[in-house]
């Protein structure tokens, strides 16, 4: 088989075992996995809404923001673009930058997908990253955190909570990149200036090494985990925010407690 066939195929199982159809927001980082995400998405009937956060990360956000500007316009898309200082949190103040950053994406890109009336909201999530999180999650005792480990999350209109769909779910790094070569689409080789530490990115390249000696691992890791999340959320209640009224498991969501705390709210 040759390889595209192998990629779209890999997609074409996520998006056939979950009836994933309709509208889709896609999130797009400027990174080689949603920028391929994106590309692929358009081989199919989907009804496709491209967007940007922009987070006002220096430099690197604006360089990020070109290039997904770049596929949109070869793609023939427009391009969305949310700016995190409209909802007043300036990241330069922000100390826990990481922390802050993964709250905001989570909580605007669901925000986005919801106002649009999208019923998904894709992303470039592919299996070494999930992969990579799982494994960290467990190294640090963070059982807690287990979530992401399905391809596909259903929405819920009533909790005003978008879908969520990771077409690379099954699909690895290396794959992501051997696709991007063969497509030539552009992608921002940039890293993000706070960018992890590198034990995570050491626990990747543990990952791969694994797959090498034993093909096929990564993919039974995968679906191991996804079972122990199937085990985890059926005990943790997702509820509304009472502030802002999207999704939180508690009774103020995170993305309200950040915009308290730099004072817009
Ligand atoms: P990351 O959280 O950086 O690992 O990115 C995971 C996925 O989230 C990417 O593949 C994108 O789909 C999405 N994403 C990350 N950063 C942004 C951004 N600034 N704007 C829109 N989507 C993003
Ligand atoms: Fe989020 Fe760097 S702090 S991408
Ligand atoms: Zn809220």
């Amino acid at each position: 088989m040759n390889f595209e066939k192998y990629f779209m195929g890999k997609i074409r199982s996520v998006v056939d075992k979950y009836g994933v159809k309709g509208r889709i927001a896609v999130a797009l980082s400027g990174g080689k996995d949603s920028m391929a995400a994106f590309h692929a998405l358009t081989k199919f009937k989907f009804e496709l809404i491209p967007f940007y956060i922009d987070l006002g990360i220096e430099e690197y956000s604006k360089v990020c923001m070109e290039y997904a500007k770049k596929i949109c316009d070869i793609l023939g898309y427009k391009l969305q673009i949310i700016k995190l200082k409209d909802y007043g949190i300036d990241f330069s103040k922000a100390r826990k930058k990481c922390s802050v950053c993964g709250t905001a994406k989570r909580y605007l890109m669901n925000k986005f997908a919801f106002e649009y009336d999208c019923d998904y909201v894709a992303t470039g999530h592919n299996l070494s990253d999930a992969l990579t999180f799982a494994f960290n999650n467990l190294a640090s005792v963070n059982i807690l955190n287990f979530r992401g480990m399905k391809p596909v999350l259903p929405g819920n209109k009533d909790l005003r909570m978008a879908g969520r769909f990771k077409p690379l779910f099954y699909l690895k790094d290396d794959e992501c990149m051997e696709y991007v070569k063969m497509n030539e689409i552009p992608y921002c080789k940039e890293k993000c200036p706070y960018a992890r530490d590198a034990p995570t990115i050491e626990l990747k390249e543990w990952i791969h090494e694994m797959e090498r000696k034993r093909n096929g691992i990564m993919l039974n890791f995968a679906k191991s985990f996804e079972k122990i999340e199937e085990m985890m959320t059926r005990q943790q209640k997702i509820r509304q925010c009472s502030i802002c009224g999207y999704p939180s498991y508690g009774n103020i969501c995170k993305f309200c407690k950040l915009r308290r705390k730099y004072g817009k709210i």
